[in-house]
């Protein structure tokens, strides 16, 4: 089996990795961003290309307000922090989602951070954020109806290929793997469209204890799987 080319991770737990230490909920965000540097480093390591991580679904602004500006301050200061160093690794930024949607500030950030990274050839570091996958494939289909609308493409010609060239990030391979901690197991609308063919994994572990061994079980339980995408062995 070759070695996964994207992985994606939907980083689950923080919350109760707070509350059972007695801290509130926010302290396991904050906690997050070292299970983050952990990621980003075995990639790096293991010749991963693509790391996409769900940071802010579309169904997370019913979350507390508090919380839902703590997420936002960390994706600035997590950028601010580390901008220097993924340069450095030669990692470049990227984002997926309805960005128009998000804070000012942060957007900023963000962008300029994307900007910024790339020319980079190493690492995509893929933030999913304001993301859905179903709002993904509206996006896309409302695209494909104006561009029918306008006589520039035939309703014929809308085909599979067609709407994976208008998601998102058309460029970026489908995820090999998708990993979800703390145990639950639904894809909770992340990469609807693109998680067709991939392998599942759901460790146990909360977010914030996730560490490289974490990854080093997952491509071992990926390694023993046989992917037939619908064909046979
Ligand atoms: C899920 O845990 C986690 C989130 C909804 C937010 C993830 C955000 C970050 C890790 C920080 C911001 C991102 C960056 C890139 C710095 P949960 O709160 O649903 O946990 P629970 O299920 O235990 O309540």
């Amino acid at each position: 089996m070759n070695p996964p080319v994207h992985i994606a991770i939907v980083m689950d737990g923080n919350g109760r990795w707070a509350r059972s230490r007695g801290l509130a909920r926010t302290e396991g965000h904050r906690a997050a961003e070292t299970s983050i540097h952990q990621a980003v480093e075995w990639c790096g390591e293991n010749g991963v290309g693509h790391l996409t991580l769900f940071a802010f679904s579309t169904e997370n602004w019913s979350r507390p307000r508090a919380e839902v500006s703590l997420i936002m301050s960390l994706l600035r200061s997590f950028i601010r922090r580390n901008l220097e160093e993924l340069e450095r690794k030669d990692v470049r930024i990227r984002a997926m989602g309805r960005l128009e949607g998000l804070p000012a500030g942060p957007r900023s950030d963000l962008l300029s951070a994307i900007r910024r990274t790339e020319g980079n050839g190493g690492l995509q570091l893929i933030l999913a954020l304001n993301y859905g996958g179903r709002a993904e494939l509206a996006d896309a289909a409302r695209r494909i109806a104006a561009e029918v609308a306008s006589g520039a493409l035939d309703p014929s010609a809308v085909d599979e290929e067609a709407i994976s060239r208008r998601l998102y990030l058309p460029d970026v391979p489908d995820p090999d793997l998708v990993i979800r901690t703390s145990g639950e197991q639904r894809i909770s609308n992340f990469l609807l469209w693109q998680s067709a063919y991939s392998e599942f994994h759901f460790p146990e572990v909360l977010w914030p204890d996730f560490r490289k061994e974490h990854l080093d079980e997952a491509l071992r339980v990926y390694s023993a799987r046989q992917r037939r995408f619908g064909g046979l062995a």
